[in-house]
């Protein structure tokens, strides 16, 4: 079976899955019969079933795998002082700068990023012909450290990765303009190298609340949905007479004015974030931090969807909260990019909330016999980016033995929108009422599809197009021996099964279980 992703390149992989998405009722760019809007998407019919498995698998994890863990939903709308004293309505800004003849807008970071992908790119260019060079005797680790391509190359990388944090950390937006005019970085629309200075821009989308003659108040749609977990620490920690180490956990909408919205729903104006913050004694926050890094990691390996996908990558800049952070990366068809972030926020949004809304936010230990303002490890992870991973991890174009080519969407099964089709060979002859009968069995526990239209053939390709993990094949044979086929996605092997045995065989495959029992 050859796999033609090895052929295409992954930009051209990434159009045909965007497509492919439409076409099957994933995802469907937002308010398309009005052209659209910019960055944002709908999910259709297939699309909420792989997010709801999605954040079924994640909400599972923390709060069912962990006893200390409880999960809320918070509200969309927020007293405005919050967005204040978490430090978003002085401190959430992203540098733009123009191109002034193609009069297009950039993220002055994301520019120097994409110089620095491209750098990185070459280097992964001269160690494939190396590779292709020397075959058997090739030694790439000798090969990174030696050839001088590479190491200038990644000398340039470097320096560049450094003045970049080190103006991102000091907000010298000068600087970052210069980085830009250094590297002679050009417009990918105009070409040319006429910026504009660098200035900030704020990413929070703000509104009014209450009419205006009674004197409406400005206020934001959440950035992230961590603030809604911080102010209602005091209330679940009494409440659910939690002790220190606990956490609470949110799945929810947020959303960012983003000035660079691209890569389809990677980076949306309106998405949804899973977030954990685990409140814990202050000083033992990196342990805790190291603990996570190791628990969100297992998180996302459990899925099979290849270890060598995913690496950590420390920050060298950190946010305004944060004394540690750490991205977890995934091998997106366009490089490797944060899938999820991990944050020691110390106690820096406790204690401003603590500082703005005047009320005591503290915890007594008993232990110590002392009150303190909890510190705080973060994990947060989007939804529809993990959405992305999956689909782009899956989605694959082969050519059969028999000649023929099929797509197939290769989910993870736990994950996957339908479990199971049932199929009836043809649609007469009493076998639709023996499909119905086994749908009516199998449709409370699982996800399944009825289909009776074209030949078996073509229905096989429809299911492996949205990545089904199980055909059930109703025959003539199988109304005498209660016997009937099941066709497995990945393998497409075939095998004779009893009816009765059917629960089982599709459960020890697609439970979530399945996958939550290999964490910890
Ligand atoms: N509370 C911390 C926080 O919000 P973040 O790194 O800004 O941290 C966390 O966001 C995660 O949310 C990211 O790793 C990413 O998966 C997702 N995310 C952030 N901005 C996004 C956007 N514009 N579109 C889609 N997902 C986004």
């Amino acid at each position: 079976m050859i796999n033609y992703n090895t052929i295409m390149t992954q930009e051209e992989l990434f159009k045909i899955l965007v497509s492919h998405c439409k076409e099957y009722g994933f995802i469907f760019p937002s308010s398309e019969i009005y052209d659209g809007l910019g960055a944002v998407y709908d999910y259709g019919q297939l699309g909420s079933e792989l997010k709801n498995n999605i954040k079924r698998y994640w909400w599972e994890a923390m709060t069912r795998l962990h006893e200390n863990i409880v999960g809320i939903d918070s509200a969309i709308f927020m007293h405005p002082r919050i967005w204040e004293a978490s430090g978003h309505v002085g401190a959430f800004n992203d540098p733009l700068i123009d191109n002034k003849d193609s009069k297009k807008r950039y993220r002055a970071d994301v520019l120097i990023e994409d110089y620095i992908g491209k750098l990185e790119e070459k280097i992964e260019k001269d160690v494939e012909k190396g590779k292709k060079k020397f075959a058997d005797a090739f030694n790439e680790e000798q090969f990174r450290a030696t050839n001088p391509n590479v190491l200038r190359n990644q000398k340039k990388i470097d320096e560049v990765k450094k003045r970049m944090a080190d103006a991102l950390n000091a907000n010298d937006l000068a600087e970052l303009r210069q980085i830009i005019i250094d590297c002679e970085i050009a417009c990918p629309i105009s070409g040319t190298k006429n910026w504009t200075e660098v200035r900030q821009f704020n990413l929070m989308f703000s509104t009014q609340m209450g009419s205006v003659t009674e004197g409406a108040n400005v206020i934001y749609l959440r950035p992230e949905t961590a603030q809604g977990i911080f102010v209602n620490y005091l209330n679940v920690q009494k409440t659910g007479r939690m002790k220190i180490p606990f956490g609470i956990a949110q799945i929810g909408k947020a959303f960012r004015n983003e000035i660079v919205a691209r890569q389809f729903i990677f980076r949306m104006r309106e998405f949804e974030q899973m977030e954990m913050q685990f409140f814990i004694k202050p000083g033992t926050e990196l342990d805790w931090f190291a603990k996570w890094k190791e628990n969100r990691m297992a998180w996302h390996t459990a899925l099979g969807m290849g270890d060598e996908n995913y690496r950590f990558h420390d920050h060298d800049k950190l946010a305004h909260y944060a004394n540690a952070a750490t991205d977890i990366e995934f091998r997106f068809p366009f490089g490797f990019k944060e899938l999820e972030g991990i944050h020691s926020r110390t106690d820096f949004d406790l204690g401003n909330h603590q500082k703005f809304s005047g009320k005591k936010i503290q915890y007594f230990d008993p232990e110590l016999g002392e009150n303190y303002v909890p510190y705080v490890v973060e994990t947060s992870i989007g939804v529809d980016r993990m959405v992305l991973a999956v689909l782009s991890h899956s989605y694959k174009e082969e050519q059969l033995e028999n000649g023929e080519s099929r797509v197939v969407l290769s989910i993870p099964a736990p994950l996957a929108p339908v479990k199971v089709a049932v199929l009836p060979l043809i649609k007469k002859d009493g076998l639709p009422e023996l499909a119905r009968e086994i749908m009516d069995e199998l449709k409370y526990d699982f996800n399944c599809q009825y289909d009776e239209k074209d030949s078996i053939g073509k229905r096989y390709r429809r299911q492996d197009a949205i990545g089904t993990p199980f055909c059930v094949t109703i025959d003539h044979d199988s109304l005498n021996d209660r016997c009937v086929t099941i066709r497995h996605r990945d393998s497409m092997q075939q095998e004779r099964v009893k009816i009765e045995d059917l629960h089982g065989i599709i459960a020890k495959e697609v439970n979530l279980s399945n996958i939550l029992k290999k964490l910890k």
